[in-house]
Order: structure tokens, then sequence, then C-alpha cells
């Protein structure tokens, strides 16, 4: 089974750029073209928030619009660029199969149809940029798995629960954490917790499970270490990430880059000496 993870695309109205400057919309739109080119056929696609830019109504039908362009089902979470009731006025029913309630407003739900089990997981912390599991949503999760401890389970959410040393996210923090923590400790089905939010690739252990993080398709954040600088963004190539559960049950994460254009492939066979790369430079000398 092939799950695309598509994070953080930042869709903003038709025609404009994000920040005035990152092309997000096109993007997006390429990323979807490569996904639904790939083979074999992606079985389902989830997009863990940060749908829109700038939590607009009009954003998130653009967005819409753009995913459904998708020839296979998808499913989203929110991120803290999206407004939750815009999300489900626009995605509920199809992309978030969840129905709000008076007691439950959260975008939480789970999908059971593929071989493993797929949970959507809103981390949204009211008024903040930062994440949150709140007693409600710890509930609801604690409730979930308890229903079916040993299925494979993916549970895929905006803001990854640990620091991932960028440092406008790590100050922001992640409300609810270490409970969150305790109640994945108590289950060795889950096969990763895969995020967003901080536009960079990254994976970790925590609490006897993977958690990872996808790179934007809108734009992607600059590595410092130092953890000196406030938050910067680059144009580089988009990306999204492909899991692979085989029918081992292993979980495999890669990492796409979608390029305008590439150099390759080369086959090892031709080129395991140099040979032929030594005669294109001779051929080339000769030219001259
Ligand atoms: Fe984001
Ligand atoms: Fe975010």
């Amino acid at each position: 089974m092939l799950i695309a993870q598509i994070s953080d695309p930042h869709i903003t109205e038709k025609g404009k750029k994000a920040y005035g400057i990152a092309p997000s919309n096109d993007n997006l739109a390429r990323t979807i073209l490569h996904i639904n080119r790939f083979k074999p056929k992606i079985d389902v696609v989830l997009v863990s928030g940060d749908i829109a830019n700038d939590c607009l109504l009009k954003e998130t039908q653009h967005a819409q619009s753009l995913l459904n362009e998708l020839n296979c089902p998808y499913y989203i979470v929110p991120g803290n660029h999206d407004d939750r009731e815009n999300l489900f006025s626009v995605f509920g029913g199809k992309a978030i199969p969840a129905i709000p309630s008076v007691e439950n407003s959260f975008i939480n739900y789970v999908v059971e149809e593929y071989d493993v089990r797929l949970i959507g997981m809103d981390s949204v912390k009211e008024n903040s940029p930062g994440g949150e599991i709140c007693q409600t949503r710890l509930q609801w999760l604690s409730e979930c798995l308890a229903r079916e401890p040993h299925k494979s389970t993916i549970i895929f959410m905006h803001h990854p629960p640990i620091k991932c040393s960028v440092l406008e996210t790590d100050i922001d923090g992640f409300e609810g954490a270490e409970e969150f923590g305790e109640l994945i400790a108590k289950f060795s089905n889950i096969k990763a917790i895969i995020c967003g939010h901080i536009h960079l690739p990254t994976h970790s252990l925590w609490n006897g499970s993977i958690v990872s993080t996808a790179p934007s398709t809108g734009m992607q954040l600059g590595l410092d270490l130092s953890m000196q600088k406030q938050s910067e963004f680059y144009l580089n190539e988009t990306g999204y990430r492909l899991h692979h559960f085989t029918k081992h049950k292993d979980l495999i994460s890669h990492t796409i880059y979608v390029r305008e254009n590439n150099d390759g492939p080369y086959p090892f066979i031709e080129h395991r000496d140099g040979s032929l790369a030594n005669e294109a430079a001779q051929e080339l000398k000769n030219e001259q």
C-alpha cells in the first residue's frame, strides 16, 4: 500500500503567491501531477495541515479545487494556518469524514478501509501557532486505539509532538505532549506519527514510535541548528513523503522531490568504470 503525504501547501487565492513570493499554488499542482503519474498507483493521500496560508475561506476553496485533481482519495487534518469551520464547510463529509458536534468540534477521525489504520488527529491549539493534544482529544484517541490494539496504525497530524531543533516551532511548543507520549508508549502497533509544520523532512524515535515530518510543498525552511535565527524560507524544489506499507507490514518512508528537470538517470552498468564518461570527454576534446 502506498500513502503519499502532502504537507503545508499554504494555498493562497488564485493568482497570488504565499508571502508575495512563494509559488505555493503552482507547487501543489505540480506535486499532484507527480503523485497521479507515480507507478505503481498511490492508494491514498494524507494532507498534514497548513492547507491555507492565511485561514481564509477563499484559500481553502482554492486548495480543494487543486486537491480534487488527485486520482485517489485524500484526507486532511488542520494546521495553525487553517480555520476549522472553513475546513469543515469545504472538505466535510469526504476529505474530513468526521462530523462536527457540540461536544467535539475537533477534526479527529479514523479511516478503516486500508491494510493500515489511518487516524487523523487535530493538533491545533486555539489562537496559537503551537500544537496541543488536550484531554478531550487524548480520551478520544485512547478509546480509538484500545478498540484495535493490534492493527498496524499510522497517526497523522500537523504538529510534531517533539522539538525538532527549529527555533520558532520549538518555542511555540506542544501542550500535552507528555501525556500523549505516555499513551503512544502503551501501543506497539503504531507504525509512525507523521506530521508537518516545520517544513523540513525529519524523523525521530519517540515513545517507541517514529515521529516524522514532511517537507512543505509551499516553501522549505532553512536549517539552522545553531538556533540563532528567526525562521527563513527558501524556494527550493517542492517535495512530498511516500510511505510504503509493505506486505511484511513494514513502513518504509521516502522523501520525493518534484523537480523541473532531472539530470539522469545514469545506468550503473554503463558507468561502472567511468568508461562511457571518459569516452564522452574524449569526444568533446576531439571536437574542440
Ligand atoms: Fe506550515
Ligand atoms: Fe504550521
